[in-house]
């Protein structure tokens, strides 16, 4: 059995992780690390036991460095088999991701075998507005194709080496770690809000309540973005995420396929 574990805010780590899933062939469980990072019971002292034939990890660069939940998950296990791999989605440039989750679980005494790297549509939408057409299609393409040799490469078990976290990722990775905590203020919910809760649903970190039917944040917040992308009213802004701009969400992913999952 292999265990894939993903975190994924706008569908692009989820689509690979299904994708490679179905690539394997074997027996595939896909796990999402948002749910899971929420199930550890405190009884157990955060510790979570993962045995299986291989264990797969994708997830989103973010400032160049791990999402915060995945750096957290990664902390917390115990891994128990003979082959892992980590492959990281990018819009531009994945800065020092994959060398950060080869040193957590370095750290732990668990050897990254191989890691790859996905390239994906840029989905920070407050910074970088929304992708053109061409764009858009022209990553969506180079994601399938990364995908699949990703695929492949763990389905021959292939062994890889990992560059390591220069410090200027290690900087921007710590600073964008410390603007997390006050980030999830900025989000402004505009008078479209028809408090259909869908962005409370997608929130792969259980950030936002729906209180008087409009959405509430708090500092769980991990800035993936999935709450403005699938908003139907397109009414949560924050920067260049205004009323008439675009959104971007994978368009092979659903806002269905990521309720309750995390
Ligand atoms: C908060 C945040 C920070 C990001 N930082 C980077 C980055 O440093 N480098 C990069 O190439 N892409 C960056 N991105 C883009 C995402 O890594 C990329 O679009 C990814 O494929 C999104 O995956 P998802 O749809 O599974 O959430 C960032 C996105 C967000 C939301
Ligand atoms: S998804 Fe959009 S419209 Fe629905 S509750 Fe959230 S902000 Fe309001
Ligand atoms: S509140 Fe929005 S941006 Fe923050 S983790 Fe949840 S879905 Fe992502």
């Amino acid at each position: 059995m292999t265990h894939i574990y993903y975190f994924s805010g706008t569908g692009n780590s989820f689509w690979s992780a299904k994708q490679i899933a179905s690539l394997l062939g074997d027996e595939c469980r896909l796990f999402s690390i948002g749910i899971e990072t929420q199930k550890i019971p405190p009884a157990a002292h955060g510790i979570r036991v993962i045995a299986a034939n291989a264990v797969v990890f994708i997830f989103p660069s973010y400032a160049l460095g791990l999402p915060v939940v995945v750096r957290r998950f990664i902390k917390s296990l115990e891994i128990k088999a003979p082959y892992t791999a980590a492959l990281v989605s990018f819009g531009s440039y994945q800065g020092g991701a994959l060398a950060e989750a080869a040193r957590l679980l370095g750290r732990k005494k668990i050897k990254l075998d191989y890691a790859g790297l996905i390239p994906a549509v840029e989905n920070f939408i407050p910074i970088f507005g929304p992708p053109n057409e061409k764009t858009m299609r022209r990553r969506l393409a180079l994601q399938k194709i990364a995908t699949e040799q990703c695929a492949l490469a763990i389905k021959r078990r292939e062994i890889g080496t990992i560059k390591t976290f220069k410090p200027f990722s290690k900087a921007v990775s710590l600073m964008f770690h410390l603007g997390l905590r006050f980030m999830w203020r900025w989000f402004k919910i505009s008078n479209a809000c028809t408090g259909c809760g869908i962005c409370a649903r997608v929130c792969p970190a259980g950030a936002i309540n729906m209180g008087n039917g409009r959405p509430q944040y708090s500092g769980k917040c991990q800035q993936c973005q999935a709450c403005v992308n699938f908003c139907p009213q397109k009414a949560i802004t924050l920067g260049r995420a205004r009323p008439g701009n675009g959104r971007y969400t994978h368009p092979e992913v659903r806002a269905e396929d990521f309720y309750s999952k995390g």
